[in-house]
């Protein structure tokens, strides 16, 4: 059973211990790979970058990175295309991708922190 709320300060401690909750989730320490498979990111390659960096993050045994997928980014001519997002850094968007840039954005980036300069399209703060 829920417990009963008595004061206003008790009320404004569970709020404060819910928005702390909530900030946790979203600082984190997981970097999200977000690579975007609509029907052109596909027709590039993205489900072969995709797989790659399944690949990549299971070899390596790495557990703090989520992979998800998105849809399309409006930029056909960029495909395949993918963002690394950090908690604490800027998020860079990958086009022009293949397995092998995949692969090198999973050592060089999501490991050792380093942005694979020659196939960022945009680093936003
Ligand atoms: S159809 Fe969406 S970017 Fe090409």
């Amino acid at each position: 059973m829920m417990k009963q709320i008595k004061s206003v300060d008790e009320l404004i401690k569970l709020k404060e211990a819910a928005l702390n909750k909530i900030k946790e989730r979203q600082i984190g320490n997981k970097t999200t790979i977000v690579v975007n498979m609509g029907t052109c990111g596909i027709a590039a390659g993205a489900r072969e970058v995709m797989m790659a960096i399944i690949d990549e993050i299971e070899k390596r045994n790495i557990s703090n990175v989520i992979i998800t997928q998105a849809g399309c980014a409006g930029l056909c001519e960029h495909e395949p295309m993918l963002a690394v997002i950090r908690p604490d850094k800027s998020q860079v968007i990958y086009g022009h991708l293949d397995k092998e840039k995949a692969r090198r954005i999973v050592i060089e980036h999501v490991i050792h922190d380093k942005v694979v300069e020659e196939c960022a399209l945009a680093q936003q703060a």
